[in-house]
């Protein structure tokens, strides 16, 4: 085959792509513009398409290659490198370049064979997510005060996983309970979120893979369409002024579940390292912890870390702590023991009180536009 005279590039020898392997090129038109391609060698046939994945540009070169499919290594979607389409239901595809081998020379054409595109949306639930918090964002982002409204609205986040047939108690999730009944009383709107009624998947440490594998919303969320973490990433980043987050102490750590919830809550986090984007506006984070046994302050340490760096800010009292010491085994007791407590519940108030007010000052103020002005 003679090689067309128009746009072909020289890229590498055929020589360093061996069978079965892929290598990423970046090639520099004369107007200066790029093109990233991935040569692929499949039985000593060179094929090039896109080295971008159209869901969120992971580098299909570094991907898994299966017979003339490879798969994308950040969230696993596929294409054929012979044309670019991928075998998935809704026909994306990455766009596919012509290839010219002679003499041991592979020459790449920038102008593709096949133009890739991507057809396929998110579901309902996750756009809607998508959309109602970029558009809370937008809406205080540059505001010089925000109108502090007199309901202050409250969410109480259970994690335990007691429920209410368990014959003991769960002491975090009455303390929770009492805290939020407490803010109805001074005029907040309150909703509890139990983490045991949700179905959401764990983490699957697309962050570790690559910074920007880890979108928000969380791609876990995308793919799967009845993971509801959607309902927390709403009610937390929309919706609450306020996030009161209860949990028991396991082995002298939070439990089991708040684990879960906060390592699905990276995405959040890591918008301000990639984009910038501060998704946290104005929210105020308080604590309860409570336990049979000891550690409360070192729950109280990981939790505060957690949350100041998702940028929540603190009111007075930020965490309230609830334990009958090492030797109480008789934990059928606690739950009457804490709703007995005079100490308690006033902790309790006085750690409501400190975090509604701290609401309506730091929007009365602006005080996290103020933080985040860095210009
Ligand atoms: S599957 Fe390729 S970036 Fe998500």
């Amino acid at each position: 085959m003679k090689m067309p005279e128009n746009d072909f590039h020289l890229v590498c020898g055929a020589s360093e792509i061996p069978e079965g392997s892929s290598k990423a090129f970046s090639i520099t038109g004369e107007n200066g513009s790029k093109t990233d391609v991935a040569i692929f060698n499949i039985a000593g046939r060179f094929y090039a398409i896109s080295n971008v994945c159209v869901h969120q540009g992971g580098p299909l070169s570094q991907g898994f290659l299966d017979g003339n499919i490879v798969t994308c290594p950040w969230h696993g979607w596929k294409y054929s490198v012979v044309d670019g389409k991928s075998p998935h239901e809704g026909g994306d595809s990455v766009s596919s370049y012509p290839v010219y081998v002679s003499e041991d020379n592979v020459y790449v054409s920038t102008i593709p064979a096949r133009v890739g595109r991507r057809i396929s949306k998110p579901h309902k639930a996750y756009q809607e997510l998508d959309s109602a918090v970029k558009q809370h964002v937008a809406n205080i982002t540059g505001s010089k005060v925000l109108p502090v409204e007199t309901n202050v609205r409250v969410l109480g986040i259970s994690t335990t996983n007691t429920d209410s047939k368990a014959p003991r108690k769960s002491t975090s999730e009455a303390a929770l309970q009492f805290a939020l009944d407490y803010a109805k009383a001074k005029h907040a709107e309150t909703v509890m979120i139990k983490l045991r009624d949700l179905n959401f998947r764990h983490c699957e440490g697309y962050y570790s893979k690559n910074a920007n594998a880890c979108i928000f919303p969380c791609s876990i969320s995308e793919m799967d369409e009845k993971d509801q973490m959607i309902e927390i990433y709403d009610r937390f980043l929309v919706w609450a002024d306020v996030v009161i987050v209860s949990t028991p102490i396991r082995w002298g750590s939070a439990s089991s579940l708040y684990y879960q919830m906060v390592q699905r809550m990276n995405c959040v986090q890591n918008q301000m390292v990639t984009h910038d984007n501060y998704l946290v506006r104005d929210k105020v984070a308080a604590f309860i912890i409570t336990g049979g046994q000891d550690n409360v302050q070192h729950v109280a340490g990981e939790l505060l870390s957690f949350w100041s760096q998702l940028g929540c800010v603190f009111g007075e009292f930020p965490f309230v702590g609830w334990s009958r010491g090492w030797y109480a085994e008789d934990t059928e007791n606690n739950h009457r023991e804490e709703t007995n407590s005079k100490a308690f519940k006033k902790d309790l108030m006085r750690t409501v009180n400190g975090a509604i007010e701290m609401s309506r000052l730091v929007k009365k103020s602006r005080y996290d536009e103020r933080v985040l002005n860095l210009h």
